[in-house]
This record gives C-alpha cells, sequence and structure tokens, in this order.
C-alpha cells in the first residue's frame, strides 16, 4: 500500500477502535446521513435480477445490512485497507453465507458491480493534486473488476467555503462526471439533489 494510503487506513482503523460498528466507527455522523448514501449508490443496482457487488472501502459492512432489506439475490464482497475495519466486519456478518471480506483495494474475483461510500473524503495531509489523481486510478480501477457498472460519492466543491476543512477533498463534481462519460460509458447519472454536501456518481455499462 502506498503511504497515502497507509496514513488513511491508520486514520479509519483509530476511528473502528475508538467507536465500535456504529457510523462513528467509520467517521459518519449519523445512521440517516450513512443510509441515505446507500440509497443513492444503490441505484446503480439491478432489482430484478441476481447480482455480485463489491462493496470498497466497506467498513464494518452496514452496506450489507441495507443490500439485505432491499434486494433479494446477490453476493456480497467488502473491501477495505483498513484491518481492523475487515475484522470488526468478518466477525459481525459471520453468519452470512452470501457476503465476504478482504483486506485491499479490490476484490480477488471480478463482480457484476462496485460500489464506494466515502473513500474519496479523507485526504489528510495528501497534495491536492496527488488525490485527485488517486481518485482517477481508483476509478480505473473499479472500472476494470466490474462488468455491469459501479457508483461513488464524493463531497462537493460546492460546499460552503467556511465549512470547508484542509483535511478533507471537495470534488468538482463536472470534472469527474465528464471523466466517466468520456473514459467508462455513455450512461453516467450526476446525483447532487439528496441534500448532503456531496455527489453521487452512477456509471451504467
Ligand atoms: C467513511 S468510511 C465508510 C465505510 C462504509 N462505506 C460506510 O459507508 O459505512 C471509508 C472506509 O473506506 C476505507 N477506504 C478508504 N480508502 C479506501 C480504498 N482506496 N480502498 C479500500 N478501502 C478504502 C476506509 O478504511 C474506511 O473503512
Amino acid at each position: 500500500m502506498n503511504d497515502l494510503l497507509s496514513s488513511v487506513a491508520r486514520y479509519y482503523s483509530d476511528k473502528i477502535q475508538r467507536f465500535g460498528n456504529e457510523p462513528r466507527g467509520v467517521d459518519w455522523n449519523g445512521h440517516e446521513g450513512q443510509v441515505l448514501r446507500f440509497a443513492q449508490l444503490c441505484k446503480v443496482l439491478d432489482p430484478d435480477a441476481a447480482f455480485s457487488v463489491t462493496d470498497v472501502g466497506c467498513g464494518y459492512g452496514s452496506l450489507l445490512d441495507f443490500l439485505g432489506t432491499h434486494f433479494e439475490r446477490f453476493d456480497y464482497v467488502g473491501v477495505d485497507i483498513s484491518d481492523a475495519m475487515i475484522h470488526a466486519a468478518t466477525q459481525l456478518h459471520a453468519d452470512k453465507t452470501h457476503a465476504r471480506f478482504q483486506l485491499g483495494t479490490r476484490p480477488s474475483h471480478p463482480t457484476d458491480f462496485a460500489v464506494a461510500s466515502g473513500i474519496f473524503n479523507v485526504k489528510l495531509d495528501s497534495d491536492s493534486g496527488a488525490w485527485r489523481s488517486y481518485i482517477e486510478s481508483t476509478l480505473e480501477n473499479m472500472h476494470e473488476f466490474t462488468t455491469r457498472g459501479f457508483a461513488f460519492n464524493c463531497l462537493t466543491g460546492y460546499s460552503d467555503q467556511d465549512k470547508m476543512r484542509a483535511d478533507l477533498h471537495y470534488a468538482d463534481p463536472c470534472e469527474l462526471f465528464d471523466i466517466c462519460k468520456r473514459k467508462y460509458s455513455r450512461n453516467v447519472a450526476l446525483l447532487h439533489d439528496y441534500g448532503l454536501y456531496e455527489f453521487t456518481i452512477l456509471v451504467r455499462k
């Protein structure tokens, strides 16, 4: 793992060790926002057919419970760069036979879909240019191991200036929409209408 991600992994390992399996343990303010994000990302999934999905940056696997209440037939793999997260998720979901968890940034096998909630936000003291390159290479990665589509969210550059923090990355939604449209698919949706200081992009292949 490169230096940039090693620091991020340490940051999140500390969160889960301090707060446990709850939204604050993955650095979210609360359950409502966490689930609202899942609802946006999961619009890329297909409710009418069985599918496989990778949850990139799965944390303690909260998305798995959301999927279980909204979809019937799916296989789930959660990947995370924090070994403390993978440990927590594996223990919490030990009874679920259609789910597994792996340390790292990509699954061992391709899946139909990938979703990533919150992995592009905390940049710590990384340079903004390096962080933008990291986002682009992560999207390339998600494109490579998925066959049907992927979705991700980012904090928005349209946030109020006085609320912005130096350790967080605020992305330009138009720039990322353009990259996805040009590189990955004609069918790209930008969702910037769900009341949080962020946006979600869905790429349907
Ligand atoms: C804000 S938390 C969100 C966790 C989960 N997606 C949720 O919404 O409950 C971000 C998680 O992504 C992980 N992460 C960050 N960058 C990653 C990357 N490039 N690949 C895999 N995991 C990553 C962190 O370790 C952390 O557990």
